[in-house]
């Protein structure tokens, strides 16, 4: 895949009209996200694409998604490379084969080394269920939002960089915290609010509509596109 410079007002991911974004989800586990995110596809005005399913878990729901759906996927397990490099290497090369434009991060537990994120620069974006940056770095967000007290959480979606869901966010959709919520009931409400967030934030993108200002992202407005 080439990388173009862009000057930096520009949006990322400028689209042709009739073009659909090509899309790679990485997932480790039921792939309800990416699911979301297939369901999507099916739209014609959906402006993207699921191209590729990447896991790093050979057993996981996600990869069943994708084969249903008739995407590619692979597994690439990290007891099957010497190195996080050398696993991210082969993950970057089938990303490349069916030549995705946007790496879609869909419950993908290991942290992206250097090789993912230089092959794909601005073009990784994640989903966090917590509003963030509260509760960023864990895999149990739900629980500590709990915990902590918090009247109000939600999802976030990020563009990925070196420092784990610190990225500039894209967009935020918010839950109420009730009295009697578990940590179940808690991650029930936030995974609906994921399934609309993920796929309005690749829309956003695949409309060219994003553009990254330092830390902060601006949306464009439709019709200035
Ligand atoms: C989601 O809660 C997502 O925010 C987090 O991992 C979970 C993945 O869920 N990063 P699923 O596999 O998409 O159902």
């Amino acid at each position: 895949m080439t990388t173009t410079t862009r000057d930096a007002d520009a949006p990322i991911h400028p689209r042709a009209p009739a073009a659909y974004l090509r899309v790679g989800v990485l997932a480790s586990g039921r792939g309800t996200n990416l699911q979301a995110l297939l369901d999507r596809s099916c739209d014609p005005d959906f402006p993207a694409r699921v191209v590729a399913v990447v896991s790093d878990r050979p057993e996981a729901a996600a990869l069943e998604r994708g084969r249903r759906a008739g995407v590619p996927v692979a597994s690439f397990p990290r007891r099957a490379f010497r190195s996080r490099t050398e696993q991210e290497e082969a993950i970057v090369s089938f990303l490349r084969e069916q030549r995705v434009e946007l790496v879609v991060l869909a419950g993908y537990v290991p942290i992206l080394g250097p090789t993912m994120l230089n092959a794909f620069p601005e073009r990784i974006i994640n989903i966090h269920p917590s509003l963030l940056p509260a509760f960023g770095g864990t895999l149990h967000a739900q629980a500590e939002a709990l915990r902590y007290g918090v009247k109000i959480s939600g999802c976030t979606v990020h563009l990925v960089t070196s420092e784990v869901d610190a990225g500039p966010i894209i967009l935020q959709r918010a839950v109420p915290v009730h009295e009697d919520d578990t940590e179940e009931t808690l991650a029930e409400r936030i995974l609906a609010e994921e399934h609309i967030a993920l796929p309005e934030a690749v829309r956003l993108i695949a409309e060219g509509r994003v553009v990254v200002e330092g830390r902060r992202v601006r949306i464009l407005p439709a019709k200035e596109v």
